[in-house]
């Protein structure tokens, strides 16, 4: 390893932790429909997914493996019934080459929060069944979603979305990012080897590292299972990055930024089942009825300035040309939080907004997170304080480790906050930990634990452990429960165990420890065969 990459894998070990598509509305096949005695086969090793639920539409996705350079026909079809016997929508598309024979479809004319089945058909054969939902309208009443983040394939075998394959109630997964890490086998890692075994830089790589995630059982499950809410993080492309460059990113070396980038988002486009839009951005809304707003951000690529300070240090002194969200998404979140008719409103997005500092001689502070943007922390704080919109709750990934946060400008002042009473809190914070990316050092994690009078803020966390959150929404109160791993280096699967739940009341804004997590709806529909 090169000493660059030791610097980061200290640095990190310290607190570190999507060609245009093809959109074919439901239209009468003229292919055969899919026959019922067809063998999932090796047409389809990637499997199916399901994703950006709209309470009438849903993206589906596989892809087709074939050995042949031409065209590829596509049938898919959507069903009632996990058997795919009570067929309501149907059709036909067509793939290539020029998008990594992947496949993607928005099905639109679907009844709003319903779960479907369907499957696709290529070359003779038949994909797995996949399971989908899509997103309720007008009055719900309750909710429930599974929260996850950071996916290194390198660190271990991810039983956490196999446990969340098995959660059957869940109305979608929302994946925080860092879905798929860049790195080369063993520099970040070593318990599965990559593929490619280098750094990835190339379409050619970007696309080789997807296709390997996708080929992951357990992964392959839980899109079977769960309509996802995707968005990207760092490693989607590389190490600590920002609109215009990465941390671990070295122009002439590794080519241009402006291609690593550009090659890294089509393969994101192709592989992910995340609704394209026009100009590439992928921040946006989704609507589930009355209850909830989830608005998912990309405070990573789309217009994020280069950190100003590392894992070390007081926090940058604001600049009005530094900016994690950009003007233009900035008043685009603003106005999605104001206009809102959801009791709810959820930020799904990438970095940590609650602070960390640790007096020590000198504070530290991570200045990859909102903290290193002093100025765009202070405009969504204030927002959030002054602006009369109740009930917001930041999910955040990134850290791979597990925290409950009050949001509060300074929660070592007194006069402005009281953690006992929330007085002062402007909207609280759930950090999921990774699914299978390491969370920090027990050196690391006890000094953190001691600097708890500093960050008074914390409601509750744990540093070390890998899995996932699921969150419980009624309108009367939203809960995160975090669940964690025993390990993820053994193959056999582990099940998770319950770490802790807190939630918040309806008006509220600060976090309070519940007993235990909420039970499991009853009425879960059936797992997809
Ligand atoms: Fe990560």
């Amino acid at each position: 390893m090169s000493s660059r990459r030791n610097l980061l894998l200290s640095r990190r070990d310290l607190l570190r932790g999507a060609g245009a598509a093809v959109l074919v509305g439901p239209v009468a096949g003229s292919l055969s429909a899919c026959a019922d005695d067809t063998p999932p086969s090796e047409s389809f090793v990637h499997g199916v997914a399901s994703g950006d639920p709209l309470p009438d539409s849903v993206i589906l996705w596989t892809r087709v493996t074939t050995d042949g350079a031409g065209p590829v026909d596509v049938v898919w079809e959507v069903a009632d019934d996990p058997a795919m016997s009570k067929r309501v929508a149907s059709g036909s598309t067509t793939t290539d080459a020029e998008r990594d024979f992947t496949v993607k479809v928005d099905v639109s004319g679907l009844a709003a929060g319903r779960t479907y089945y369907y499957r696709f058909r290529a070359l003779g054969a038949t994909s797995p069944i996949g399971r989908t939902r899509t997103a309720p309208s007008g009055s719900t009443s309750r909710l429930r979603f599974g929260v996850a983040s950071c996916a290194s394939y390198a660190h271990g075998y991810f039983h956490g979305y196999r446990a969340l394959s098995e959660q059957r109630d869940l109305d979608a997964v929302i994946h925080l990012g860092d879905y798929i890490y860049e790195y080369g086998s063993s520099d970040y890692g070593d318990v599965r080897a990559y593929e490619p075994p280098h750094e990835i830089v190339t379409l050619a790589d970007y696309r080789t590292r997807h296709a390997q995630y996708k080929r992951d059982a357990d992964l392959q499950e839980v899109h079977r299972q769960h309509v996802f809410i995707n968005v990207w993080d760092d490693h989607e492309i590389a190490n600590d990055g920002y609109a215009d460059g990465a941390e671990s990113h070295t122009p002439g070396v590794e080519g241009s930024w402006a291609d690593r980038k550009a090659a890294a988002q089509r393969a994101y486009r192709e592989w992910m089942p995340i609704r394209e839009q026009a100009d590439g951005r992928i921040y946006r809304k989704l609507a589930f009825g009355d209850l909830v707003d989830l608005v998912m951000l990309d405070t990573r690529y789309q217009a994020r300035t280069k950190q100003a300070v590392g894992l070390t240090g007081a926090p940058p002194a604001a600049d009005p040309k530094r900016s994690l969200l950009g003007d233009e998404q900035a008043a685009w979140l603003e106005d999605q939080l104001k206009t809102s008719t959801a009791k709810w409103k959820l930020l799904g997005q990438q970095v940590m907004v609650g602070q960390l500092l640790i007096e020590k001689g000198t504070k530290l502070v991570n200045g990859d997170q909102w903290h290193g943007y002093p100025e765009s922390r202070e405009r969504l704080l204030t927002f959030f304080r002054d602006s009369g919109v109740k009930d917001i709750v930041v999910l955040t990934g990134d850290i791979h480790s597990s925290w409950a946060h009050d949001l509060v400008f300074d929660p070592n002042d007194p006069t402005e906050y009281d953690p006992a009473t929330g007085r002062g809190s402007v909207a609280v914070e759930i950090v999921t930990p990774g699914i299978t990316s390491p969370g920090v050092p027990e050196a690391f994690a006890g000094l953190v634990d001691g600097a708890r009078p500093f960050n008074r803020h914390i409601q509750w966390l744990e540093l070390t452990k890998r899995g996932f959150v699921v969150l419980d929404v009624t309108p009367e109160r939203l809960q995160g429960s975090w669940y964690h791993l025993p390990d993820v280096v053994e193959a056999a699967p582990t099940a998770p165990a319950f770490a802790a739940a807190l939630s918040v009341k309806a008006g509220e804004k600060r976090l309070v420890p519940d007993a235990a997590a909420a039970p499991s709806r009853d009425d879960a529909p059936v797992a997809a065969p």
